[in-house]
């Protein structure tokens, strides 16, 4: 049997295929007159590997940087595809993480006003997380993920074997990020992840376990609601006052790590208006210690972080909007003013985070 995950979708149901050798699959799907996009450096770690799929086939490398995710960067890609006839049968083929994906799937959205394409992730984020889902959105000058829109690939081959050359914090920042679909899913599914991510962390059987439970949790709630108009809105717990955090230290806490320290404010501020209980969070909390454990917490300006909270789209008025639980499994939208009792739960959080208690 095929050990692949289908995913229900507005274009056409596309699939993923969880494989041990995703260069040789792809060199059988492959067709003439497709091109593909690949992040140099993974072109460079796995040229060899990679060899059945690019030669013959227009290969375009890209550099995964924020500001190649943008019109400029993709600007001369379509002229590129133009010139060399790319017409609208073909595919494009895209190998590398997220960046690769967005700008792949933007481009794959307006082209001939749509053409199909291919995706090999080969980090853990977006294995784990960003290769379902149908978002494609590039930046628009300093503002992130501006333009875009939901344009799913045809079908997704995931290869842990890509993972091998990923250094530790990269795992960290995956398994932060796969965190929040289990706390999301229900008490059930967090125990499961509890019991495992130590051996996840050291890439034992279970990161591959856990990749396949965090997509088909994503699966099943993209499949309710593909265009993020309600239900969906969960999979934010962590996000807000984890991309403030991010945007804060420019990056230098990625993502997954980002969301994990996201989620216990979260839960420190659901303690504080009486939602849930010190257990649980402490509960949470030592999983999560687990998985942020080497990282060095950086001095935090509170006004500074705010200001950029605040900056969050879906902010309306004074307060912020962001993900508070009920309990494991029971997340939701609330506002919240930002007063004395909000500040003082992130002065204590940034503070526990640095001294790493
Ligand atoms: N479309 C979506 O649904 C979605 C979801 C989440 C994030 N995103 C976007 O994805 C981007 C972040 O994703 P990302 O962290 O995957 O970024 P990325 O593509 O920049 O990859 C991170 C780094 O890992 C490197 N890399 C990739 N595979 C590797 C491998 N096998 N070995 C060694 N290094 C490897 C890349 O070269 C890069 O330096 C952001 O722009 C974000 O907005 C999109
Ligand atoms: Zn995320």
């Amino acid at each position: 049997m095929k050990d692949e995950l289908i995913i229900q979708s507005y274009r056409k149901p596309y699939q993923v295929l969880f494989v041990e050798d995703a260069p040789a699959v792809l060199a059988g799907e492959i067709r003439e007159g497709d091109a593909v996009i690949v992040d140099r450096k993974v072109l460079n770690l796995y040229r060899q590997k990679l060899e059945p799929i690019i030669e013959d086939h227009l290969v375009m490398e890209i550099e995964a940087t924020e500001d190649h995710k943008s019109y400029d960067g993709v600007r001369p890609l379509i002229q590129n595809l133009i010139e060399n006839g790319f017409k609208k049968n073909h595919r494009l083929i895209a190998i590398g993480g997220g960046i690769t994906q967005d700008v792949t799937a933007f481009m794959a959205s307006i082209l001939y006003r749509g053409v199909n394409w291919i995706f090999l992730p080969t980090n853990l984020l977006s294995q784990c997380d960003s290769c379902i889902g149908s978002k494609t959105s590039i930046n628009f000058g300093n503002y992130k993920n501006q333009i875009g829109g939901f344009y799913p690939p045809q079908l997704i081959l995931s290869d842990p074997s890509f993972l091998d050359t990923l250094d530790d914090r990269e795992i960290r920042s995956g398994l932060g990020e796969m965190a929040h679909y289990f706390l999301v899913e229900s008490e059930e599914a967090f125990s499961r992840y509890e019991q495992v991510v130590e051996e996840a962390l050291e890439r034992g059987p279970a990161l591959k376990e856990l990749i396949r439970e965090s997509l088909a949790i994503k699966k099943r709630m993209i499949e309710r609601d593909e265009f993020d108009e309600g239900p969906r809105n969960v999979f934010n717990y962590g996000h807000s006052f984890g991309h403030a955090i991010e945007g804060y230290t420019q990056y230098e806490i990625p993502h997954g790590l980002a969301v994990a320290f996201g989620m216990d404010i979260a839960n420190a501020q659901s303690v504080r208006l009486g939602l849930i209980d010190e257990k649980l969070r402490h509960r949470v909390r030592s999983t999560l210690c687990k998985v942020w454990k080497t990282v060095d917490f950086p001095e935090i300006e509170i006004e500074r972080y705010i200001t950029i909270l605040r900056k969050d789209k879906k902010n309306v008025g004074t307060d912020v909007r962001v993900i508070l639980t009920r309990g494991l499994g029971d997340m939701y939208i609330d506002r919240i003013a930002v007063d004395e009792g909000f500040v003082s739960i992130l002065e204590t959080c940034f503070k526990e985070y640095q001294e790493k208690l």
